[in-house]
């Protein structure tokens, strides 16, 4: 594990000053961790049902579809105002540096589904916690709150139901 945290880099000052960034790309363009990463998270699912994935725009569409992939399960998008084509429901929440809102198709869970949420890192956890709210109001079964990586300093899984999050690398 030490050797995927150590390919990730930092950035001093992005993309505010003050706040250090961790910088995911340098593992991703990597073809040993990626394929690596993606087999240590889904491992972590084998044998539990998953019917969908949700990848977070944008950087959580590069795991959770590999995730989904592996897993069997279907992909479902969250994105940014404005993105997705059909009817949405939307949700507004609070990051490390600013607010944003986030939608998801009306139509892309149904009650009882049961639904993994991917992201690339978890910091505040306002992202996260704002999917959810939307899986739960949609009457999705929450299988896990899955991230390559956790700022634990920032104590975001305290945002997050107990038990449903799963991190690889935490820093
Ligand atoms: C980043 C990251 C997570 C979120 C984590 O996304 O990919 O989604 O912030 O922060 P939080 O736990 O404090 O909510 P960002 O909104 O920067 O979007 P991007 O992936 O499109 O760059
Ligand atoms: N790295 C990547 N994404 C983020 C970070 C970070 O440090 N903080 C909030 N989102």
């Amino acid at each position: 594990m030490d050797e995927l945290k150590s390919i990730i880099r930092d950035i001093h000052d992005f993309p505010k000053k003050g706040i250090v960034f961790k910088d995911i790309t340098t593992l991703l363009q990597d073809a040993k961790s990626y394929h690596r990463m993606i087999d240590l998270l889904s491992h972590h699912y084998i044998g539990k049902r998953v019917d969908k994935v949700i990848g977070v725009e944008a950087r959580g569409f590069i795991i959770g579809s590999a995730l989904a992939y592996k897993l069997g399960a279907g992909i479902v998008l969250v994105r940014k105002p404005g993105k997705l084509p059909s009817e949405t429901f939307s949700k507004t929440y609070a990051l490390e540096y600013g607010t944003d809102t986030l939608e998801i198709h009306k139509d892309a869970i149904k009650p009882g589904e049961r639904i993994l949420i991917a992201d690339d890192l978890l910091a505040t956890g306002g992202t996260m916690s704002a999917v959810v709210d939307l899986v739960q109001s949609m009457g999705g079964e929450l299988v896990d709150c899955c991230f390559m990586a956790e700022l634990e300093f920032l104590e975001g899984r305290k945002r997050l139901p107990e038990g449903k999050v799963f991190s690889l690398l935490k820093f």
